[in-house]
């Protein structure tokens, strides 16, 4: 029994190049170099162009911990912090929706148009003295870029743009989409109790035996 026990809580006698080591799934610190160097340095896919097809509909998205919201205005799609720039209550609860007459904070009904400009501030005479104005406190955008009807975000402005960024794979992505819009017909939703790379594989294996 000792002799089993030791074989699991010890390293295999193997090159580290030659085995998988268990703490990618566990500890904090990879997680957040992960955060950095994965999900807060690179493009990643948010939603399809179809799934905001009028003025106004939005989707929230989580990326590397940072809530974001995704809104389809007048002049394209648009990203913001979910965040309230007055005291950073969420702007917006619901998963998707309609904001047809932009965003209302329900803490103190600030409001700010879908182009992420305050609007109104409810008794602005109480800030005077602070000097704080309108034009100052808009909502804090999210890099959004989109490609064949794919919603893309960064959270780095340093990083290239998409096609720079996709190079090569753009011609790959252009020929997988086609030229038809693509449309969501099903939603679902699975919350899994685990690291992200554990849910890829098994994603992944799911897809490869269907
Ligand atoms: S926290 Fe949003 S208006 Fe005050």
């Amino acid at each position: 029994m000792k002799h089993a026990t030791d074989r699991w809580s010890c390293p295999p006698n193997l090159p580290t190049t030659h085995f998988l080591d268990n703490r990618i799934y566990i500890e904090s610190e990879i997680i957040s170099a992960e955060r950095e160097r994965l999900f807060t340095n690179c493009w990643k896919f948010m939603c399809l162009e179809s799934e905001i097809p009028n003025i106004g509909d939005y989707r929230v998205s989580e990326l590397a911990g940072v809530p974001i919201v995704t809104v389809r205005a007048a002049d394209g799609v648009h990203s913001y912090f979910n965040v309230c720039p007055h005291r950073g209550a969420p702007l917006v609860r619901d998963e998707r929706g309609n904001l047809a007459h932009g965003f209302q904070c329900m803490y103190h009904l600030w409001t700010f148009s879908l182009k992420g400009d305050c609007t109104s501030i409810s008794r602005i005479e109480g800030y005077e003295a602070a000097g704080l104005k309108k034009q100052d406190v808009g909502l804090r955008p999210v890099r959004t870029e989109t490609v064949c009807g794919l919603v893309f975000l960064c959270l780095n402005d340093d990083v290239e743009q998409t096609e720079t960024f996709f190079g090569d794979m753009l011609d790959h992505i252009k020929l997988h989409m086609g030229s038809e819009e693509l449309e969501v017909f099903h939603y679902h939703r699975a919350e899994i109790k685990t690291n992200w790379k554990g849910a890829v594989r098994q994603m992944r294996t799911r897809l490869c035996v269907a």
